[in-house]
């Protein structure tokens, strides 16, 4: 029987790439271009299965197509705000993604944001490359003690439960959590965490805030200037999810004003373009979407990707479907 053809739109691990093309009959992208809109609605009429990732946006109009040959599009990543779900549905396929591989490696870029923010690492870092250090002195870059602080954790999945282990477990934090759904007690334990009924609730308790809930048209702009004026005046934002959670401009305003701390972003609204407004915010620490960025992770998301692939052609249930 013919191999099912599947399109993997951006470079790879070579490892699962090795893997998926002797499973598959596979197309590589070995230029790792990202693949225009007209190019994406085109692989969805000639593959059984296209493999996107986080660059790819495939909107309603991707979807604007007679019959489509791709029956699954096996995202690779946990986040999938990129992929218009009812147009996908509209076409009866099945959507997957790769959780649980990459949430303690994107949870530790979560708490290297929160201590550099804090502890005015990225100044610092700029300082010393800029040659513009002129030496020890007791009141230079002096930043916000970490420990023993509060973390106020928005969306508490997998990443948010990994992020709270180590703000708890290694730096004593207490722990406030704001979830759509009611989080078990027994979860909650594990942290010694609580849960505030609303968001309104928990920015104003809170030292630190950081974010773990999906993006997409529900959560955008959940952080605004109103959220935003709820925070502590020497409050911190972190951001791993989705840059679209973000109001961005608000955000600009209240680090340039210092109506907050600080902010520690390693995702953007419309990334990789940065907001100019950020860009000469000093308070502020920017990673390029580093979250998953280990060779661990990275090849666990692929081979996650594989399951759910041969799972999926092979009849069976695939584990990591979301639609
Ligand atoms: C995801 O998995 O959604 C990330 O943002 C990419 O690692």
């Amino acid at each position: 029987m013919a191999k099912p053809k599947v399109l993997v739109t951006r470079r790879w691990p070579a490892a699962v790439e090795a893997q998926l093309s002797e499973a598959f009959d596979a197309v590589l992208n070995t230029d790792d271009k990202p693949l225009s809109e007209a190019e994406l609605r085109d692989a969805l009429t000639s593959y059984d299965a296209v493999l996107p990732t986080v660059t790819d946006k495939i909107s309603a109009k991707s979807f604007d197509i007679a019959k489509p040959q791709a029956r699954i599009l096996a995202n690779y990543g946990v986040g999938y705000s990129h992929i218009d779900m009812p147009g996908a549905a509209g076409h009866g396929m099945t959507v997957t993604n790769t959780p649980d591989v990459l949430s303690e490696c994107t949870a530790d870029i979560a708490m290297t944001l929160l201590l550099m923010v804090a502890r005015r690492a990225g100044e610092g870092e700029r300082e010393v490359r800029a040659g513009r250090w002129t030496g020890w002195r007791p009141t230079h870059l002096v930043g916000t003690k970490v420990s023993g602080k509060t973390l106020g954790i928005v969306g508490f999945g997998r990443i948010g439960q990994e992020m709270a282990r180590r703000a708890h477990h290694g730096f004593g934090m207490k722990i406030v959590v704001q979830n759509r759904s009611r989080v078990s007690p027994d979860i909650l334990a594990r942290c010694n965490a609580t849960q505030a009924d609303s968001l309104e609730e928990l920015m104003p308790q809170c030292d630190f805030v950081s974010l773990h809930c999906p993006g997409g048209a529900a959560n955008r702009h959940l952080i605004n200037t109103r959220m935003l004026n709820l925070m502590k005046p020497d409050a911190f934002l972190i951001n791993t999810a989705r840059g679209e959670i973000i109001d961005e401009l608000a955000l600009s305003r209240a680090l340039w004003f210092e109506t907050i701390g600080g902010a520690g972003l390693d995702v953007f609204d419309g990334e990789p373009r940065i907001n100019p407004d950020l860009m000469d915010c000093d308070n502020l620490v920017m990673l390029p979407h580093l979250g998953s960025a280990t060779r661990e992770a990275r090849e666990a998301m692929g081979f996650r990707v594989l399951d759910n692939l041969t799972d999926f052609f092979a009849g069976r249930e695939p584990r990591d479907r979301v639609m």
